[in-house]
């Protein structure tokens, strides 16, 4: 099968990550289970080191695309940075080794304790996001007699042509200040005792497949740079944010080259002697993992075949919340003389959203059968739940012929023991 990311493929019949049989993790530790192949991230994340390599630049991993230590510490072992959206996110990052100066703090709601936090840990910068977050920064940052380094994200109201749930840089969203109130907002935080203005921080959106948002977004930057500059403000960085998109159709789609991506950011901005940062998540890991699952049931409909699994929509949740394509493939390859017909692909989950696939030509399946959905490494795992009360699915990482379960399933009773029942019940 020629649909298969990097890394993953075939050998002698049974689908592999690296060098280690998805048939074997799935009979170790049963489905679903996520895994990872450390080779395909990392190789992701040298695609971007090398096209930005002519810039002094800091990929910022963004951290919600996939959490996991392990994860993290591979990625801080390759030289990343990190973008983390929470005191959680920020506190993982700190668990995992990364220093403080290397972790950006994104977000449209930081409260004061994760200032407070983050200013005691070390920070390489807020992205602050509206005029009272800047305020409360500011008396965060004086009653710890520190200064708060910020970029302010602003809103270029750019169209990043991609789902409505996942963009973020147009006018009615309620990220960043808008553009055209950039100036004042600067100078009014260029007063501020415990803020040192460093940069710019934009973010248009996420799975972005076309490069014109991004170079309008970016050319944006580069002139406000300059009216900022003219202005007395020290701008020595651009946070240019996530997006880059993956082609989750792997037949039919198309997505930006991580080459032409980098480029345009050259292009755009690479002559403003600026530090560039970059926030992707789910180029770096999305195609890096797969979700693997069994087939429970064959179930005939009136007027079509359900393939129910064990992996549901709480486990894999881009489905019923984005309608998003994930291909779904056999872990037995199939042969050029299996049958194929149209199934929809459901989890056990009591709602019609829990479908992965509708009308989905797909090689026949036998009830037993091992199934994988890839490009799950990223918002797979990071967005689980325990709806229906299903545990965590466990996630693994491999490296060559080795793997490691990373996060394990957690039993029932674990999860029936977190809650608490008062004493007067
Ligand atoms: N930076 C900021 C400020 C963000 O809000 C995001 C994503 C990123 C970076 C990383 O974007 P990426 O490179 O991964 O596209 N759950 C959705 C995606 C939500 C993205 C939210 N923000 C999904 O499964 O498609």
């Amino acid at each position: 099968m020629d649909i298969l990311p990097n890394h993953f493929e075939y050998e002698n019949g049974i689908l592999h990550a690296e060098r280690v049989s998805a048939l074997r993790i799935a009979e170790d530790i049963g489905t679903p289970a996520y895994v990872y192949s450390s080779a395909a991230i990392a190789e992701r994340f040298a695609a971007l080191q090398s096209g930005l390599s002519g810039i002094d630049h800091l990929i910022c991993y963004a951290m919600k695309a996939n959490s996991n230590q392990a994860i993290l510490k591979l990625l801080k072992g390759l030289g990343a940075g990190f973008d983390a959206v929470s005191g959680g996110e920020y506190s993982r990052a700190i668990a995992a080794g990364v220093p403080g100066e290397k972790i950006v703090f994104s977000g449209v709601g930081k409260s004061a304790s994760e200032m407070k936090t983050a200013l005691e840990c070390g920070i390489r910068q807020f992205n602050v996001e509206s005029e009272p977050e800047i305020s409360l920064l500011n008396e965060v940052a004086v009653s710890l007699g520190a200064k708060a380094p910020v970029a302010i994200r602003v809103n270029p109201n750019v169209d990043a042509e991609t789902h409505e749930k996942i963009s973020t840089g147009k006018s009615e969203n309620k990220f960043g200040v808008p553009i055209a109130r950039a100036r004042s907002i600067y100078s009014e935080a260029a007063k501020l005792p415990g803020i040192e203005i460093t940069g710019i921080d934009i973010h248009i959106g996420s799975q972005v497949r076309s490069i014109a948002p991004f170079r309008k977004a970016f050319s944006m930057v580069a002139d406000l740079t300059a009216v900022l500059r003219a202005d007395g403000h020290a701008i020595s960085r651009l946070d240019l944010g996530g997006g880059l998109g993956i082609a989750y159709n792997r037949r039919g789609e198309t997505s930006i080259s991580p080459e032409d991506y980098c480029r345009t950011i050259l292009e755009s901005v690479g002559h403003l002697d600026c530090e560039i940062e970059i926030e992707p998540g789910r180029f770096i890991v999305g195609d890096a993992g797969i979700l693997l699952s069994t087939v429970l049931y064959v179930k005939d409909g009136s007027d079509r075949r359900f393939l129910v699994v064990d992996a549901a929509m709480n486990d894999l949740m881009r489905p019923a919340i984005y309608d998003a394509y994930h291909e779904i493939v056999p872990v037995f390859e199939p042969g050029s003389r299996r049958d194929w017909e149209r199934v929809d692909v459901v989890g056990p989950v009591c709602e019609t959203s829990d479908t992965f696939a509708r009308h989905r030509l797909l090689p026949k399946f036998s009830e037993g059968d091992a199934v994988a959905f890839l490009s799950a490494g990223a918002y797979g795992s990071s967005m689980a739940s325990e709806y229906n009360t299903r545990a965590l699915v466990p996630e693994v990482l491999v490296k060559g012929g080795t793997h490691a379960v990373i996060r394990k399933r957690p039993s029932i009773q674990e999860i029936i023991e977190r809650d608490i029942v008062p004493a007067w019940l």
